[in-house]
């Protein structure tokens, strides 16, 4: 497994908490915002020394520089097999999605976020069955190719003509897969497209179109089939990574953009105290630039 399956390594992020109540008696509710994330088995040798799971850093400076804290969610560690059904990110991700699912049918708001292989989990935990094929688009940067429905969409809203602009023009997402859902296979499955709206597609290295963007058309969750946070958070020369000002600008707007979405979820640890120790504050990054396409990671 070389460096660019470490770049394909994702993240699902979950809106878990909000404050404890006692700590901002006079702020509006939700300006506390904590996101979740999912950490990840460590599938590089040289990163073993340091832990069984990680969180590469530049998914949590993502979220901070959005103006929100991070949880890590530990796995769940069951030893299932490698795959986006059996797998423990799978499974632990998987109770999360279920999670939020009831919530919403209780009328909570609880979003979820699956950056590349996150989208793909998504997708599998809606259609109930794996709908991925062979679309590889491995270190290569493109626009995104918009459907009707993005003009109408939650995620590409608030963001400034210009930049919208720029993003169907300019390569300012990064992919880094060899597997993704094709517009074909999407829309041919009632249940994903019945749930999700497609908000754009690319065109894989094979000649298959791939659906890139997706949210849900009722529930805030939210798929993105490229990486928003290696525009401002990897520097990795061996890659294909956008740091245009615009490339920069897309990966503000959509961090911010998924925090404001974390600051309506009501769900809140019960105690200042359990917060505490839950804060990724409480670990330290390791520099792992030296042994992989990151430049720092949190391990666990
Ligand atoms: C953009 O999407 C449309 C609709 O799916 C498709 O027909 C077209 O070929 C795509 N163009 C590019 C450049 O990806
Ligand atoms: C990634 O793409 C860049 C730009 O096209 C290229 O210079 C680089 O060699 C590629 N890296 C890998 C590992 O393929
Ligand atoms: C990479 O850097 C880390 C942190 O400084 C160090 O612990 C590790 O030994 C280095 N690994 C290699 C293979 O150089």
């Amino acid at each position: 497994m070389g460096f660019s399956a470490l770049v394909c390594a994702c993240v699902l992020a979950f809106c878990s908490a909000a404050p404890a109540k006692h700590l901002q008696r006079n702020e509006p509710e939700n300006n506390r915002p904590i996101i979740g994330i999912l950490t990840q088995e460590v599938d590089i040798e040289a990163m073993e020394i340091f832990g069984k799971t990680y969180i590469p850093s530049s998914y949590v400076k993502y979220i901070e520089s959005g103006g929100a804290r991070v949880v890590p969610i530990s796995l769940i560690l069951i030893g299932g097999s490698v795959n986006l059904e059996t797998s423990d990110f799978a499974h632990t991700a998987g109770i999360y999605f279920r999670l939020a699912l009831k919530a919403h049918d209780e009328g909570e708001y609880f979003p979820i976020w699956g950056t590349c292989l996150g989208f793909q989990l998504l997708t599998v935990l809606v259609a109930g069955e794996n709908l991925l094929s062979k679309t590889t688009a491995e270190n290569v940067t493109y626009p995104l190719n918009f459907s009707s429905e993005a003009q109408s969409s939650r995620m590409f809203a608030n963001i400034p003509p210009d930049l919208r602009k720029a993003l169907s023009q300019e390569p300012l997402t990064a992919n880094f897969h060899h597997y993704g859902v094709t517009k074909e296979a999407f829309m041919g499955n009632e249940k994903l497209k019945d749930f999700f709206s497609v908000l754009s597609t690319n065109i894989a290295e094979n000649g298959l179109e791939f659906v890139s963007t997706m949210e849900g058309r009722k529930h805030p969750f939210y798929g993105v089939q490229w990486h928003p946070e290696v525009n401002r958070f990897q520097w990795d020369p061996r890659y294909n990574f956008p740091h245009s000002s615009n490339a920069v600008r897309i990966s503000s707007v959509l961090a911010e953009f998924f925090v404001n979405e974390g600051r309506r979820s009501s769900h809140h640890f019960s105690e200042a105290a359990e917060e505490s120790r839950a804060l990724i504050y409480n670990y330290n990054p390791v520099y792992v630039a030296n042994i992989s396409a990151y430049e720092q990671s949190y391990f666990f």
